[in-house]
């Protein structure tokens, strides 16, 4: 996934099946001043109409790879890490959160940096890949986790990212299960 080439080719297949139409049903809930975290090759971009937005990618080829997606758009793309975000406090509007959770190695400091950089009031959409609820799937998830994560930069097939999400405290107010429930679309209420 390091090559910006090979991530924006093997994922077309999925964006075109069933991903770009869950990006534009997330994103149709973004307002005001938008923070992206993790935002890869820029795949988002292009569905950001007259937002405002701050996107961090950490690594340099696919930074370099989402500029040429930002064309007129008020987009900032930096470097950034999701476990120390550089921000000031209620910064952010709404927090974009897309297939990062899978691979942030410790995601509940990541989220908790999430949670204090968004206003209280404000909006954390995500969507994820996530555990299956069937148990025979979950364990195919398991065996093939260790492998997936050295071919696809740390990805976790397995995280219970819905569980992990509650278990901080936040008030998810919308959650949507697509795919067969192996992805999830969550809008939540920054209460803190
Ligand atoms: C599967 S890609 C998803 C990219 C993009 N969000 C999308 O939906 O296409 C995972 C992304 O998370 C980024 N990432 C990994 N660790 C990170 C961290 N600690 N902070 C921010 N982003 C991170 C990776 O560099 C990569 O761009």
């Amino acid at each position: 996934m390091g090559n910006k080439c090979n991530y924006d080719f093997f994922m077309d297949p999925i964006e075109k099946k069933f991903l770009n139409k869950l990006r534009k049903k997330l994103l149709s809930k973004a307002e005001g001043k938008i923070l992206e975290i993790g935002s890869g090759t820029g795949v988002n971009f292009e569905l950001y109409e007259k937002h405002d937005v701050v996107a961090i990618e950490p690594d340099n080829k696919l930074r370099m790879e989402s500029l040429n997606k930002v064309n007129d758009k008020k987009i900032k793309v930096i470097s950034g890490d999701a476990e120390n975000l550089v921000f000031e406090d209620n910064e952010f509007d709404a927090v974009v959160v897309m297939l990062i959770l899978c691979t942030i190695p410790d995601n509940k400091k990541a989220l908790l940096e999430i949670r204090r950089v968004c206003k209280s009031g404000g909006k954390i959409l995500v969507l994820e890949h996530i555990k299956h609820k069937n148990k025979v799937l979950a364990v195919i998830q398991d065996i093939l986790t260790p492998v997936w994560k050295k071919i696809a930069m740390g990805c976790h097939l397995n995280r219970k990212t819905v569980d992990i999400i509650r278990d901080l405290g936040f008030e998810i107010v919308e959650k949507e299960y697509h795919v067969g429930d192996n992805f999830v679309l969550l809008e939540i209420l920054n209460n803190k």
